[in-house]
């Protein structure tokens, strides 16, 4: 037996796939020509799969910091932070980060992905109970594995079965620590975070929410749920990533913890990785200020996500039930979904395929990510291409406003 061969299901689907005439998983840009543009195949491809929420992978500002960062510093920072230092650099971020947030500290990590994995796996641990939202991020899922919590799942945006499953908890020595996310990944719909830090304060328990695709998005600031929810008080944790929103790579979390550098000298995954090159570091400190001092990128990114989500509401495609930059679309069986997503991509329309069991109720999704800098022109454009597909592969339901008059 080889040591690939536990995959095997995997890889006969995936072979599966790829002969079916496409490869989700491994599209080829030839080219990235803005933020919402690339080349596929030859052909001008409006992207929609990128997380690029505000834009700001091109914006000029962003792009001259970085330059003028890997000119006076290098390409690379070639080791960790608790072995080879830091660079003012990283220092400023993490400054700018607490004080955007109004929190005492700061920690950057090399990417979101390690930024949960660091948290998770060292904030909590035995004897400790950590409740995760059933919805959460693999990266949320990856670092409850790698500590030594008791993890603890309820029902996705449930305040209700998480109260409950607390309540079992009584008596029983051990913190218990809350995980949610802001927007959720997949269908783009947000936590009932009021109530869920309603049940944090009954049952003294400590709350921790993952910003990634709600910084920049939503909060009068751009801080997150938490903000646009004012619960901030409540939170005791935030998380995020610099790879959405700020258009770069890296995560982060922030805390008013005492005591909180400690994470410095225990936090694996932030200890023994390469930090985070000054050219990232530079244009994410520049993108922060841009959500800081351009309110006007959110608005407009509202604005893009409503146009897109009624747009496809009103052709009678099944969505995520809240309006958000991410918006999801079911489509009932495999088949289906991966001849409708190669035939949006053949229109010219980049977005993600996601396939059971990467999705929460077992159906394959189409995930688009709008940005704030897609035109009106673009988002039509790309509504027509849903029409067209649509109707093509049988997916078009009864229009909810027809139903409502009928
Ligand atoms: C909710 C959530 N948290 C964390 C991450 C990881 O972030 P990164 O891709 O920056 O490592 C993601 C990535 O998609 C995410 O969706």
């Amino acid at each position: 037996m080889g040591l690939l061969d536990k995959h095997r299901s995997y890889s006969d689907r995936y072979r599966a796939i790829r002969d079916a005439g496409a490869d989700p998983f491994n599209v080829r840009f030839e080219a990235v020509l803005s933020p919402t543009e690339g080349v596929v195949d030859g052909r001008r491809t409006i992207l929609l799969g990128t997380n690029n929420y505000l834009g700001l992978t091109f914006d000029e500002s962003c792009v001259e910091a970085s330059s003028a960062a890997i000119r006076a510093h290098g390409t690379g920072t070639t080791g960790s932070r608790i072995a080879n230092g830091s660079f003012g650099g990283h220092l400023d971020l993490e400054a700018a980060i607490a004080r955007f947030y109004g929190r005492r500290s700061a920690m950057t990590f090399t990417t979101g992905y390690q930024a949960n994995l660091g948290i998770l796996s060292t904030m909590v641990g035995r004897g400790d109970h950590l409740l995760l939202d059933a919805d959460s991020h693999a990266s949320l899922y990856d670092g409850s594995r790698l500590g030594h919590a008791e993890v603890i799942r309820f029902r996705h945006n449930d305040p209700e079965d998480l109260r409950k499953r607390l309540h079992r908890l009584k008596g029983q020595p051990g913190n218990r620590l809350i995980v949610t996310e802001g927007i959720y990944s997949m269908l783009g719909d947000t936590a009932p975070l009021k109530e869920i830090a309603d049940v944090k304060r009954e049952m003294g328990a400590y709350l921790l929410v993952d910003e990634a695709h709600s910084l920049g998005v939503l909060g009068e600031k751009g801080r997150g749920l938490a903000e646009a929810q004012g619960v901030e008080a409540d939170v005791d944790v935030i998380v995020g990533t610099f790879s959405k929103s700020l258009g770069a790579i890296g995560g982060f979390c922030v805390s008013d913890m005492e005591d909180f550098d400690v994470m410095r000298v225990v936090c694996r995954p932030y200890m023994f990785t390469a930090s985070l090159p000054p050219s990232v570091v530079a244009s994410t400190l520049q993108a922060l200020h841009r959500i800081e001092s351009d309110p006007g990128l959110r608005h407009r990114l509202t604005a893009n996500s409503q146009r897109l989500y009624d747009g496809l509401k009103d052709l009678g495609f099944e969505i995520g039930p809240h309006c958000s930059p991410i918006i999801a679309v079911t489509i009932p069986d495999q088949p289906r979904a991966m001849a409708v997503w190669k035939a949006l991509l053949d229109n010219g329309v980049y977005l993600n395929l996601a396939l059971p069991p990467a999705t929460p109720d077992a159906r394959p999704l189409l995930r688009l990510s709008v940005s704030a800098a897609h035109t009106d022109d673009q988002l039509d454009q790309v509504i027509a291409a849903f029409a067209q597909v649509g109707e093509a592969f049988g997916l078009l339901g009864r229009p909810p406003r027809q139903r409502a008059s009928a």
